[in-house]
């Protein structure tokens, strides 16, 4: 089944009774294994050398200590070698020496990455790519560690579900960086309500209005392709624009807590002050979960406004933040169950999970979850950018795709990048704003 792990790739044991053991005593296990030999060797890659991709770097090896493994940072991949050049020598202080003939540059380094020797992939780079990087890695045979969100249009979350039933079947771990899912705060109010402390949840609202993050304006020599995948947060294509890129957490916490994904959404939304690329600054939508249940949500990125991550989730008999805040109607605050973990940065547990998993022989896989999130922030942004009332069903069958595609920026061709144009609801197209410079002359 699958791709033969690499020499000293940790394998399951083969007997029922030796893999139960080890389930039953957990580390212990390990750690018995680790005195009698040299710790196990896991060779792990990084797509995407940006802020994350080295935080998702330090966090597996800081993951690798925790359990006593010797974790090897083997090959780099990035659409440009300056973020390449950055990682390599920020790893090389740190005692991880990657080799050029490891460092791979340009739209297709992935592969060359995947093809590498590598047992684990890290892929952090804009959402847009993850679905072309995770196929391509699973087909391969390699665990992945993934960065959220999985995708910007319904198809890119239907090639997300296929290539997780080829991971399936190659027995593969799958972790996503949802941060919550493996927070102690977070796991354990999701079992107090799961255990019926409020009640069925019935209605609620989740929140993610902030400020602006960062553009990235175009540099003299750039093509399009280049400037598009440096400026990509500006970007539905590579993206998926706040919604999904942000906001996807408070949703995959809310599915979470839910226990599902919606079935239709109704939403609104605006651009006010962006000045490149094509994304909303807020989006309010109406999901719709089954047997009536209605989930109020709003995102923002407008600097000087009210601020908050937050959830506020209703149940028949009280509230919940989701976080660590459990309340009844008449005033009693619950005690939220201890949940253990190996590393107080949820951060570094997800990887520790991830490791653990591999080694227990039953790799988490967590495509499904944070697809299903994904998509649930598309269907909401679709449904501001169109101004219909979107149902799940019907958007996934449609199983639209947005352009310029991945493997077009592996050719090149993007097409002319246009900047400050966005939807606009009710088949009206897209505008764009006039050019400013017109209206600097007009003051003057
Ligand atoms: N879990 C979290 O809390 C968290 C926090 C920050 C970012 N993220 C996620 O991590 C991902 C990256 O975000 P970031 O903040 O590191 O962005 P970033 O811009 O700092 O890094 C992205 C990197 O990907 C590279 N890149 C772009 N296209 C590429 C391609 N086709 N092939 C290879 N490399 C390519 C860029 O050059 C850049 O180095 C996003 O999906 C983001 O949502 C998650």
């Amino acid at each position: 089944m699958g791709e033969k792990p690499s020499q000293d790739t940790p394998r399951p044991r083969s007997t029922k009774t030796a893999t139960a053991a080890m389930a039953a005593a957990g580390l212990a296990v390990l750690g018995t294994r680790r005195a009698k030999g040299a710790p196990k060797v896991f060779r792990a890659g990084l797509i995407g050398c940006g802020g994350r991709g080295n935080g998702a770097a330090r966090d597996i090896l800081q993951a690798g200590k925790v359990l006593g493994l010797d974790i090897k940072l083997t090959a780099l991949a990035d659409a440009f070698e300056h973020r390449v050049k950055g990682t390599q020598a920020g790893l090389k202080k740190s005692g991880h020496d990657i080799p050029d003939s490891h460092c791979f540059v340009g739209f297709d380094g992935y592969k060359k990455l995947i093809d590498s020797g590598v047992d684990i992939v890290l892929m952090a780079t804009p959402p847009g790519f993850r679905p072309l990087h995770f196929e391509t890695a699973v087909k391969a045979g390699k665990h992945t560690f993934f960065e959220k969100p999985v995708a910007v249009d319904p198809a890119g979350c239907t090639r997300m579900l296929e290539a997780s039933k080829i991971a399936r079947q190659k027995n593969l771990a799958c972790v996503t960086g949802t941060i919550y899912r493996h927070h102690t705060a977070y796991l354990g109010t999701h079992k107090l309500i799961a255990d019926g402390a409020i009640g069925r949840i019935r209605g609620g609202a989740i929140y993610y209005c902030t400020g602006r993050l960062w553009v990235r304006p175009r540099q003299p020599g750039q093509t399009d392709a280049e400037y598009m995948a440096n400026n990509w947060y500006n970007y539905v294509q590579l993206s998926g624009d706040h919604i999904v890129e942000q906001h996807v957490h408070t949703i995959d916490v809310l599915n979470w807590f839910m226990g599902s994904h919606p079935i239709a959404a109704t939403g609104f939304g605006w651009r006010h002050r962006r000045k490149t690329g094509n994304l909303y600054d807020e989006l309010s939508i109406d999901y719709e979960y089954i047997d009536g249940v209605r989930i109020h949500s709003m995102c923002r990125q407008i600097s000087g406004c009210w601020s908050s991550v937050n959830r506020h989730l209703v149940g028949e008999k009280g509230w919940t933040n989701c976080a660590g805040k459990v309340q009844l109607w008449d005033g009693t605050k619950l005690d939220i169950p201890q949940v253990k973990s190996d590393h107080s940065n949820p951060y570094v547990q997800e990887h520790v999970d991830m490791l653990r998993s591999i080694l227990d022989g039953k790799p988490l896989d967590e495509t499904e979850n944070i697809t299903h999130s994904t998509a649930t922030a598309i269907i909401g942004r679709d449904s501001a950018y169109t101004g219909k009332r979107i149902v799940w069903e019907q958007m996934m069958k449609e199983n639209q795709q947005l352009t310029p595609t991945p493997e077009d920026f592996e050719t090149g061709d993007v097409g002319d990048v246009e900047d400050d144009i966005w939807p606009i609801p009710g088949g009206a197209g897209a505008r764009k704003r006039k050019p400013r410079k017109k209206k600097a002359q007009a003051k003057k």
